[in-house]
């Protein structure tokens, strides 16, 4: 989530040291995010449930603890991240949790066959995120929602600078110290302001066929929940997708 993000970044280099790192920089706070998200989407027993962008699992993991969805997905492009999230399911999860090594833009699992998608700290990450909203659309059911959870700036100004320091400079300063090199966490840095100033996020959900629902914004606005319904598609909408 928070270490070593880069567009093109191989996340299985540092599959090893991922958790570690994000409850580091996080003051522990990642875990309460996660569980905010999932109990936001209150599944029922009879519903599924996908993380894309899943890491080493622990959305899929929080899903399984804190919703009763009765199947529960994670996919991710990494299969070092894939097999790091293996090795920490809990034995005897009642079959309810699967693993795909894939691509969030193109799953290859079937139309409508989720009623909720989860995505933390992923989307900021893929280049064409309008491609990776569509598939998300296409494979919820109607009336489907979506959490997608990303870094925010506080709009508060003081606390915004205050936030901004810490993560353009203190955090790239531990990231040269713990890994090495500063450049991914500079990285991350000028993508969470991107996001923040520059990207239209209801705008481009909405041209993939989802309805920007609500923002939650969190721990002062550093993390924000972002809650999207699936919108039936017009027949002209349908046919510009194709
Ligand atoms: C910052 S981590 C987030 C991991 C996890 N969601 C979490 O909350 O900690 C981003 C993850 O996205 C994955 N990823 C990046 N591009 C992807 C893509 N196109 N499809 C699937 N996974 C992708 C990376 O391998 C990495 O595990």
């Amino acid at each position: 989530m928070i270490c070593m993000e880069m567009a093109e970044f191989d996340f299985g280099k540092i599959a090893g040291r991922y958790d570690l790192c994000n409850h580091l920089f996080s003051f522990g706070m990642d875990r309460l995010w996660r569980r905010a998200a999932v109990r936001l989407l209150d599944l029922r027993a009879d519903e599924r449930a996908l993380d894309l962008c899943c890491g080493t699992g622990e959305v899929v993991f929080a899903l399984a603890r804190y919703s009763a969805a009765g199947e529960i997905t994670g996919l991710d492009v990494s299969e070092a991240m894939i097999r790091r999230a293996q090795g920490k399911q809990p034995s005897g999860g009642g079959g309810r949790i699967r693993w795909i090594a894939g691509d969030a833009v193109r799953t290859g699992l079937g139309d409508q066959s989720f009623d909720a998608i989860t995505c933390a700290f992923g989307l900021r990450n893929i280049p064409d995120r309008l491609a990776a909203l569509r598939e998300m659309s296409r494979l919820l059911r109607p009336g489907g929602r979506a959490a997608i959870m990303e870094f925010s700036l506080p709009s508060n100004r003081v606390l915004r600078g205050l936030y901004w320091l810490y993560l353009r400079f203190v955090m790239p300063a531990a990231g040269a110290l713990l890994f090495g090199s500063r450049n991914p966490l500079i990285y991350l840095a000028e993508s969470v302001r991107a996001w923040n100033d520059e990207f239209d996020f209801p705008k481009v959900c909405e041209q993939a066929g989802l309805s920007y629902a609500r923002g939650y914004p969190l721990t002062c606005g550093i993390v924000r929940i972002h809650l999207l319904k699936h919108k039936p598609m017009d027949k002209e909408h349908k046919i510009m997708m194709e």
